[in-house]
């Protein structure tokens, strides 16, 4: 009997495609071309599977397009790209990685809110550039991370990790938002109190944004709620870009409405707001929260354990929308 086919828009750990290739027709993308959404809809043709991560836009008029297609696996956890409602009417099953890279991202929100509150990237540039003459009183200092109160806002597996990190390790008091407040035994395992978000920008030193992107956080952050907070305060994005708005971050970071912001997503990545660009008191990093070679051979491997789980054995591991 001929195998499944299936696609693996992007490049991917050679050995998961080996893995996929033990039960299904692969076509792959091992050059890693950015194909345009009429190349995808052709590649997709006959294909009853597909292997995203995250950029390919799944939506009615791709489901349409693409009949055969019954399930559609992100090599991401965050799955703003998938219409889960037109999915779910189409009877298309969508799958993400959830779990396997909480640590890993948690660690890098942090180590981002560590560069941008230190200084770190703004002062190697100056090293680097033949500018460090002598050491002074005041040169690159910056606010303190341990002991100063830590805002998240979105308190999912992601964030109650960084609040844990913030709580245990560094001594921060942490204030988080959510769109619902935390049981008190996990309140108390990640060492944060539930606030509002008005309470939540005018209190923190460093807010970190952990929230879903949707119609309903676009520009969460905005000019109105970056002039709540203090102008000591820092910014840290690792969400989705659309949730700030690039251009009002820039205007307050040049206008010192905040102090700085460390952000490894972008509105419109990865093209960067050349406003954003033009900034020195901004830390940016090209979307690689998730980076580290164990979770992201995790991740490929959940994805591809969700396209032979649905399509072979008819169980997915982590569905969004079970069919
Ligand atoms: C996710 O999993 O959604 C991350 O943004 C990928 O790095």
């Amino acid at each position: 009997m001929a195998k499944p086919a299936v696609l693996v828009a992007r490049a991917i750990f050679p050995e998961v495609l080996g893995i996929l290739a033990q039960h299904f027709e692969v076509a792959n993308n091992q050059d890693d071309v950015i194909w345009s959404r009429a190349d995808l809809m052709a590649r997709l043709q006959g294909k009853v599977g597909v292997f995203t991560t995250g950029s390919e836009r799944i939506d009615a008029d791709m489901l349409t397009a693409c009949p055969d297609l019954k399930i559609c696996a992100n090599m991401v956890v965050g799955f703003n790209n998938f219409d889960l409602d037109a999915m779910t009417a189409a009877g298309v099953l969508a799958t993400n990685t959830p779990d396997v890279l909480t640590e890993t991202t948690a660690d890098f929100g942090f180590a981002l809110l560590l560069a941008t509150a230190r200084r770190i990237t703004e002062s190697e540039h100056f090293l680097r550039s033949g500018s460090w003459s002598r050491w002074r009183y005041d040169m690159f200092a910056g606010p303190d991370v341990h002991g100063s109160t830590l805002g998240i806002l979105g308190m999912g597996r992601i964030g109650q990790g960084i609040a844990k990190r913030g709580a245990h390790g560094f001594g921060m008091k942490v204030v988080y938002h959510n769109r619902s407040q935390l049981d008190a035994a996990s309140e108390a395992a990640c060492g944060a109190r539930y606030v509002s978000k008005p309470e939540l920008l005018k209190t923190c030193d460093h807010l970190v944004l952990v929230l879903p992107y949707s119609a309903a956080s676009h520009h969460s952050i905005g000019a109105a709620e970056l002039a709540q907070m203090k102008p000591s305060a820092t910014l840290v994005n690792i969400a989705r870009g659309g949730i700030v708005d690039d251009v009002a971050l820039a205007s307050a970071l040049r206008q010192g409405v905040i102090a700085a912001a460390g952000l490894d997503v972008f509105e419109g990545e990865p093209v960067v707001h050349p406003e954003l660009l033009a900034l020195t008191n901004v830390v940016l990093t090209p979307h690689i929260a998730s980076a580290s070679l164990p979770t992201r051979r995790a991740m490929a491997n959940l994805a591809a354990d969700n396209l032979i789980g649905y399509l072979v054995h008819g169980m997915p591991l982590t569905p969004l929308n079970p069919q």
